[in-house]
C-alpha cells in the first residue's frame, strides 16, 4: 500500500515527500537566503509560538548556518528529520510559464526520535503567514507521520501545542490526533515556561495512513461545501 504521497526512495533519510503542491525536503545550508527572508517577514506572526532560551542558557540567537549544521548532524545519526515545507506556487512567480517554483514556505521538524521499546518522536512546525489557511501544514504533517510510521517504523507521534494556539489546534484536530492532556510549564516559549496540551497518534490508530485519512476528510468537506452552497433559484 502506498502511504506517504510520492516518495523518491523508501529510506529514512534524506527523503523528499510530496502531495500535490505541498512538499517536504531536507533543510540545507543553501536555504539560508530564502529562510531568512521568510523569517524576517514573519517575526510578529511566529514570536508567540517560538522556543526561547530558558534562564541561564546562552540568550544569543543561533545563526541559520549553526542551526542547520546541528540539525543535519542529528539527522545523520537518526535523531531527527529536519524538513523544509515547500509549496509549488505559480501565483506571482515570473518563471511560472516554464515550471512551478517550489517556494520555501515553512519548516517541519521531527525530533526526539527514540527507538528501542519506545519508537516515538514529536513534530514541530511553522508556516509563512502569506501561505496560512490553505491546508499546507496538515498535509505536511500527514506526509511526515506516514513516513515515520511506515518507513521508520515508529509507533507514536506527539505534537505539543499551547492552549492559546487556535490555528495549531486545528491542524491536529483535522488529522485526528488524540488529546492526551495538559503538560504544565512544558516548554520555554516566547520568554516563559508555557503550558502545552499533548496530542498523539499511534500507528495502529491509522492503518490506512494519516494522509489517506486527511484526503478523505478534505474530499468530504469539499462535497459538503458544494451541496451547502446557496442555490440560485429561477429568476422571476
Ligand atoms: C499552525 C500553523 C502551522 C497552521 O498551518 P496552516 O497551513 O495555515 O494550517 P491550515 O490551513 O489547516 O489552517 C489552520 C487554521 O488556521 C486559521 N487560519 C486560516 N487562514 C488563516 C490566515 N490567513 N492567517 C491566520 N490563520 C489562518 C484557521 O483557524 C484554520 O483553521 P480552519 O481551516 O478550520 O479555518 C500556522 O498557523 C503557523 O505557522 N502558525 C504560527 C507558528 C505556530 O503556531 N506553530 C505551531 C506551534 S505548535
Amino acid at each position: 500500500m502506498k502511504h506517504a504521497g510520492r516518495q523518491s526512495l523508501r529510506r529514512p533519510w534524506p527523503v523528499r515527500l510530496s502531495e500535490g503542491p505541498v512538499g517536504l525536503r531536507p533543510l540545507r545550508t543553501r536555504d539560508a537566503g530564502a529562510w531568512r527572508q521568510v523569517r524576517s517577514r514573519n517575526l510578529a506572526w511566529l514570536q508567540p509560538w517560538e522556543a526561547t532560551p530558558p534562564p541561564g542558557v546562552d540568550p544569543r540567537p543561533r545563526s541559520f548556518r549553526a542551526m542547520t549544521r546541528s540539525l543535519r548532524a542529528q539527522a545523520r545519526v537518526g535523531l531527527c528529520l529536519p524538513f523544509v515545507v515547500t509549496y509549488a506556487d505559480s501565483g506571482s512567480d515570473p518563471d511560472a510559464t516554464t515550471a512551478r517554483a517550489e517556494r520555501l514556505v515553512g519548516q517541519l521538524t521531527v525530533s526526539g526520535i527514540t527507538l528501542g521499546s519506545a519508537r516515538w518522536a514529536q513534530i514541530g512546525y511553522w508556516i509563512d503567514q502569506a501561505y496560512a489557511g490553505r491546508g499546507i501544514m496538515p498535509t505536511a504533517v500527514a506526509l511526515a507521520c506516514d513516513h515515520c510510521f511506515f518507513v521508520l517504523g515508529l509507533h507514536r507521534i506527539e505534537i505539543n501545542i499551547r492552549p492559546e494556539n487556535a490555528a495549531s489546534l486545528r491542524v491536529v484536530d483535522k488529522l485526528g490526533f488524540r488529546r492526551e492532556g495538559i503538560r504544565p510549564r512544558y516548554l520555554h516559549i516566547d520568554g516563559d515556561w508555557r503550558d502545552h496540551v499533548a496530542y498523539a497518534l499511534h500507528a495502529e490508530e491509522v492503518p490506512e495512513g494519516v494522509l489517506t485519512r486527511w484526503r478523505r476528510r478534505r474530499a468530504m468537506e469539499e462535497r459538503h461545501r458544494g451541496t451547502s452552497a446557496p442555490q440560485q433559484g429561477p429568476s422571476a
